[in-house]
């Protein structure tokens, strides 16, 4: 389909977006949102004005289609509210993102109320399928695209970009060949594939032209990167980071997320040695300690080479505050493996880190494989596993305390004078500062709160931990 078939809807047409799960649902919402911007739409914050309504799901646990149905429940009588007060102006509701893909059809058999339902591959085609949806045809689009989509999504206008704040997600690598057992991601974000090095600078250097000073790289398995160099040849992730720390000169700092062990290769440990833009923090997931689960749920690594990988990222930088992902319950899961996560957890020490319940999910093995663990086993694990990490999360916070750090200045507080500034290590600081936000200023660590710190603006003259 070419633009000549894109028409203008008639007034200007306003959309929310309500978004669901991970980051790069996130980042997925803001290019629709640029998308349907450049088409002629405008964005509301209230679902209650807005024309079209997207929800943006996510799939990876429980409950998440449970939530989407019940919302999509609210939003059908408010789209009869409006049919009966305002006939002309329809709402129109759409789902996206990975239930999406996973249910297709299945939505608007249950739901007759919606109008589209659309994967993550489509969302560059938004203007025509809506262009469509206008005209009252009900559309269903889960067909991985042969184009590439983020050659066809617009870049952001400037006034997009300055929306963004000034952190903002650059998707590099998308879906996942690795197909862990638990996973849908392999199946409702498709096979991995990794833009191209000149297409990501070119959205970068827009990013950072409208104001934006850390840029976090997404993927479902970024450091698994690996695409086409801005010198014609195959680059690898590190090389990618290198070059981005180079030719980014108004970049002052760089994330990455989500990796997988397999990936960590020596040369990106290099880069947390070398790149001075690099912040030290790495969520790097293992899921189980257990080498036994491990094999299970297809991570192929053991939980040794996580052991050592995160002793050669903490020899070349000891200030990394490390994070990660774990699973409790996987099916076949005994008290000796879970015992061994907790070992695991324990060796690592993590700044913070997510855990979860396993959930099966249709359509993978691990959903049929037999010894599905009790409710009440994983309720158990999961509390036990939670109370670890909660106690390694608060001994992090209070090990900052006294540390002089640079933060990049990112919002106001809610107190008068008070702003929010971003950690190296990714957690939030609150400090009095009076100066503005996107700068960045040395603060010394006061005081730790929960899930986050303290500082005071530190004199000029402070010197900083090596790294920060
Ligand atoms: N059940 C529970 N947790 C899951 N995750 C992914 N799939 C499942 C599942 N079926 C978790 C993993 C992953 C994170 C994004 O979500 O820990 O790293
Ligand atoms: Fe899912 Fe495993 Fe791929 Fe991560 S690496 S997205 S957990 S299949």
């Amino acid at each position: 389909m070419t633009d000549k078939n894109i028409t203008t809807p008639p007034a200007a047409r306003k959309f929310f977006i309500k978004t669901y799960g991970c980051q790069m649902n996130v980042y997925d919402s803001t290019r629709m949102s640029d998308n349907l911007s450049s088409a002629g739409y405008v964005p509301t914050e209230k679902a209650e004005e807005a024309d079209l309504i997207l929800l943006n799901t996510c799939h990876i646990r429980e409950k998440a289609d449970e939530k989407l149905y019940s919302d999509l429940g609210r939003l059908r009588l408010l789209q009869e509210e409006r049919a009966k007060n305002n006939a002309a102006a329809p709402i129109k509701i759409g789902v996206a993102g990975c239930v999406a893909q996973a249910e297709g059809e299945e939505i608007l058999r249950r739901v007759p109320a919606v109008d589209l339902v659309i994967g993550p591959q489509t969302y560059h085609r938004l203007p025509q399928i809506l262009s469509q949806v206008e005209t009252g045809a009900k559309i269903v689009e889960t067909d991985y695209a042969t184009e590439d989509k983020f050659d066809h999504l617009p870049l952001p206008s400037a006034a997009a970009v300055r929306a963004r704040g000034v952190s903002a997600f650059l998707t590099v690598q998308e879906g996942c060949d690795k197909f862990c057992t638990f996973c849908v991601v392999p199946y409702t974000r498709g096979a991995e594939i990794s833009r191209p090095a000149a297409q990501i600078m070119r959205e970068a250097e827009q990013l950072i032209a409208g104001g934006v000073k850390e840029l976090t790289l997404l993927g479902q398995n970024v450091n698994g990167w690996h695409g086409l160099g801005a010198d014609g040849r195959e680059w690898d992730f590190s090389r990618l980071l290198f070059h981005m720390a180079k030719e980014l000169p108004g970049l002052q700092r760089l994330r990455y997320t989500t990796s997988h062990p397999r990936d960590m290769t020596d040369s990106l440990i290099a880069a947390h040695r070398d790149l001075a833009v690099l912040m030290p923090y790495l969520h790097l997931p293992v899921q189980s300690g257990s080498d036994r689960i491990l094999k299970a749920m297809n991570r192929r690594h053991k939980a040794d080479d996580y052991r050592r990988l995160i002793e050669a990222v903490r020899r070349v930088r000891p200030d990394i505050a490390l994070s990660g992902d774990f699973i409790v319950g996987f099916p076949g899961e005994e008290e000796q493996d879970f015992a061994e996560t907790m070992r695991l957890a324990a060796d690592i020490g993590y700044a913070s880190a997510y855990s979860f319940k396993y959930s099966p999910r249709a359509g993978t093995p691990g959903a049929i494989l037999n010894g599905q663990v009790t409710e009440s086993a994983k309720t158990r694990r999961l509390q036990q596993l939670q109370d670890l990490l909660s106690t390694q999360q608060t001994a992090f916070l209070h090990s900052k305390i006294g540390t002089v750090t640079n933060i990049l200045l990112e919002k106001r507080g809610r107190h008068q004078g008070q702003m929010i500034g971003r950690s190296p290590w990714l957690l939030p600081v609150a400090v009095q500062t009076g100066a503005e936000i996107g700068t960045v200023i040395k603060v010394k660590i006061a005081a730790a709160e929960r899930n986050s710190l303290i500082a005071d603006e530190a004199d000029k003259t402070a010197k900083a931990v090596k790294f920060a």
